[in-house]
């Protein structure tokens, strides 16, 4: 807190109340308006969160005017360029990068909590094969917390450590065993001596009939991938997660509350819609007409991949992202048509004035799609991965919440607009059209 404060003023009773003003280390300044319900009578409306800072966090800094994201004061730029993600989950759940001794020691940590327990094969035979793997992912996650009862004990830190290794381990074996499942393979068990990433690919990909070579360009790719989707502060997955564990739920149930809030279009969902869209709009000459639709507030299309509740400017994974596209395609020998299409999209839409006062800039789901379907991953994994990635993010933020003294559960207000008192009427006289909230 700091000697500034704010004052408000009831303009019609003139009373005047002082708020006390937060400083973060960066970002704008945050009134503190927890007493005034109990100080003034009246609550804040701000049902989307736009004004609110739900929490104080000392994980992720976005300024979304400038395109600026760092994990623990880091660059995303940063990272993703010199750093691995396992490096990033490091900093992510304990506050720096890890240096040689705690490096080996963190991998050795993950490594070796790769396995899932073998009854939970049986978990995924209950789905349908043509199961959506988003639908299996909130299922099988939600369910390790029926195997690991001996983490399941939020106030003990040494548990919660473990809780928090065995989800960013395991993650990547249930994701790949969905996609295993859809396709009718053997699931593959974790190979210790491979890099996360490397792991996670041979597990996708490699079948017991044949060897699969793990490419140097593909194990750094989906390391980035990772890196770049590992933490967003306070969106709408992280917050239900910070919900969900703000009434000490377990945290392997938490994480399945924010794999389900992922699922969703505007949010996890998007880099899948943005492959459906360019399919949709299916050639250069059709864009313009597929703009006119977007701004259109009649017509509910809209460009999937562009625009972000928080940057206002290039969302700056997606300029990492850009440049991982092309080292994929060209790796793979991929001429896919869909990337010139996206390219000259995102070339038009820029310099539509629409896009252009609204602050619509492409997002990192713009160009993601196009590089996992380059990888072979079929479109329904792609929110699959994200949560992948995700996890770390998530539990992190569980962690530091759980961590935070002062930490109660979270219950927000409302601004109650239904019907008044009215009482209960005999069945046959009940009025069809309802008027008797009139009363
Ligand atoms: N296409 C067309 N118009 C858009 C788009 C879009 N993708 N996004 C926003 N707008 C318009 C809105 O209609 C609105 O116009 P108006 O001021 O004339 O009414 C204006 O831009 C502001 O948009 P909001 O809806 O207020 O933005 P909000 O912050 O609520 O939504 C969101 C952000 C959900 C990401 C939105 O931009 C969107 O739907 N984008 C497409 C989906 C997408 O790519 N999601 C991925 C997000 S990134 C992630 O989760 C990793």
């Amino acid at each position: 807190m700091t000697d500034k404060t704010f004052t408000l003023t009831n303009d019609q009773t003139g009373e005047k109340w002082t708020l006390p003003v937060f400083e973060g280390t960066q970002g704008p300044s945050t009134i503190d308006i927890r007493s005034l319900y109990a100080d003034t009578g009246f609550f804040t409306l701000d049902p989307s969160f736009t004004s609110t800072a739900s929490c104080k966090s000392r994980i992720t800094y976005i300024d979304g005017d400038e395109g600026i994201l760092q994990h623990r004061g880091y660059d995303i730029k940063d990272l993703a360029e010199n750093t691995s993600y396992l490096e990033v989950c490091h900093a992510l759940l304990y506050g720096d990068l890890p240096n040689t001794a705690e490096k080996a020691e963190f991998e050795n940590n993950i490594t070796y909590h790769t396995m899932v327990h073998e009854q939970l094969h049986y978990f995924y035979r209950g789905f349908r094969r043509d199961a959506h793997p988003m639908a299996i992912m909130c299922g099988v996650v939600g369910a390790l917390s029926s195997f690991y009862h001996d983490s399941l004990d939020i106030w003990d830190p040494e548990q919660r450590e473990i809780s928090a290794h065995r989800l960013i381990a395991k993650m990547p074996t249930l994701a790949a065993m969905t996609l295993k499942y859809s396709l009718g393979q053997p699931f593959v068990y974790p190979n210790n001596e491979l890099s996360y990433s490397a792991n996670f690919l041979n597990m996708c990909f490699s079948v017991p009939a044949e060897k699969y070579h793990v490419s140097p360009t593909l194990e750094r790719a989906m390391d980035k991938i990772l890196i770049l989707h590992a933490d967003h502060e306070q969106n709408a997955s992280t917050s239900t997660v910070r919900i969900a564990g703000s009434s000490q739920a377990n945290p392997f149930a938490c994480i399945a509350s924010g794999i389900a809030s992922l699922w969703g279009p505007a949010h996890g969902g998007a880099n899948q819609a943005v492959l459906e869209m360019l399919r949709q709009i299916g050639h250069k000459d059709n864009i313009p007409e597929f703009l006119e639709r977007a701004k259109d507030k009649n017509d509910p299309f809209r460009l999937m991949g562009f625009g972000h509740r928080v940057y206002k400017n290039y969302d700056p994974r997606a300029t990492v992202l850009k440049s991982s596209c092309d080292a994929v395609l060209d790796e793979l020998g991929v001429d896919d048509p869909l990337l010139d299409l996206a390219r000259e999209l995102e070339r038009i839409a820029l310099e539509d004035p629409y896009f252009a006062e609204r602050k619509l800039f492409p997002n990192v789901d713009f160009y993601s799609g196009i590089i996992l379907k380059a990888m072979g991953f079929p479109e329904e994994m792609f929110t699959v991965l994200f949560a992948v990635s995700r996890t770390v993010g998530w539990i992190s933020q569980w962690k530091e919440m759980i961590e935070e003294p002062s930490h109660r559960i979270g219950r927000p207000r409302q601004l109650y607009t239904g019907a008044t008192e009215r009482k209960v009427r005999p069945l046959d006289q009940r009025d069809p059209s309802r008027q008797e909230a009139a009363e």
